[in-house]
């Protein structure tokens, strides 16, 4: 895929570059730790008794491959599109392994060429908070909706109110001082936090009945995954393998004091502070 002179050239890089590799690695992982969030996205689907559903920023696909399975009993489709060639590449090896497997496609949910109207649902669990043109990918997405169809989204909210997905890169700043601090509304993991814009995005975007509500989560992770969660995942995970052994070592024994108040004996415990984004197509 070519980088320059493109809509999001820095998330494609970093998708397909170091934060795609994690997620790769961790797939498996990472899957268990956000289940619960898959759940309540094949609940929604189903409630919705959505057929044609698109699952934005699929990334390495478990939430797809959940939908699909889903909507095998009603002869559904389910498609999943991600800017992350090597997510998507996974993404596609599961769905061989499965009986009714989902459509991947590699491409930029801001810029893509959707057919007009072809979904009447729209998922997405934490791949919609990356776009540098937020409206325009939104609007991009209203116009691959069918009139009705429904948005259902998971992001995340603020920094504060998810002290667990920082606690790496704040305990490793005094070693790390070049790590890039997150500034809030860019692009990334908390770029929805603010309510009242996610509203406006959508607003502009053409969407209406918007509705923006909070979800608490109840996250565990097993304590023995936690080290390669820490060197793996979010800004510290991109730093890390760029340095030699010792440095790592010594900066992952370090970091790993942080996560201490959420370590219960074999089981890490955090709740993630979301928001529920729903919406729905003009009819
Ligand atoms: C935090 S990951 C979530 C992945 C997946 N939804 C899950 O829950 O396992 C965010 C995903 O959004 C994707 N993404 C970022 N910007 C995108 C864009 N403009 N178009 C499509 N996907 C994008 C990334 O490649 C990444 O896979």
């Amino acid at each position: 895929m070519d980088t320059n002179q493109q809509a999001n050239a820095q998330q494609i890089a970093l998708w397909n570059g170091s934060a795609g590799r994690g997620w790769v690695e961790a797939q498996e992982s990472l899957d268990r730790l956000f289940e619960p969030f898959e759940d309540l996205l094949v609940q929604a689907v189903a409630e919705r008794k959505a057929q044609r559903v698109l699952d934005i920023g699929c990334g390495t696909g478990s939430t797809t491959l959940a939908v699909a399975e889903q909507l095998a009993n009603t002869k559904g489709s389910a498609v999943g599109l991600d800017i992350s060639e090597p997510m998507i590449a996974l993404a596609k090896r599961r769905a061989e392994l499965t009986s009714a497997p989902p459509h991947f496609i590699c491409a930029d949910a801001q810029t893509h060429a959707f057919e007009p109207a072809s979904f009447d649902m729209i998922v997405s669990r934490f791949g919609v908070m990356f776009f540098d043109d937020s409206v325009r990918a939104f609007a991009n997405l209203r116009r691959a909706a069918a009139p009705g169809a429904a948005l259902h989204t998971i992001v995340w909210r603020s920094a504060a109110d998810n002290s667990f997905m920082t606690a790496a890169e704040r305990a490793a700043a005094p070693f790390l001082p070049e790590i890039p601090k997150r500034q809030p509304d860019e692009p990334g993991q908390f770029a929805f936090a603010d309510r009242d814009r996610v509203y406006s995005i959508l607003e502009k975007a053409g969407w209406s009945e918007i509705d923006i509500r909070p979800l608490d989560v109840a996250c565990t992770l097993p304590e023995h995954e936690l080290n390669d969660y820490i060197a793996r995942l979010g800004p510290l995970g991109r730093v890390l393998p760029q340095l030699d052994e010792q440095k790592r070592a010594r900066i992952i024994e370090a970091v790993r004091t942080a996560f201490e108040p959420f370590v219960h004996g074999a089981e890490v415990r955090f709740t993630a502070a979301c928001w529920t984004v729903g919406a729905r197509a003009p009819r």
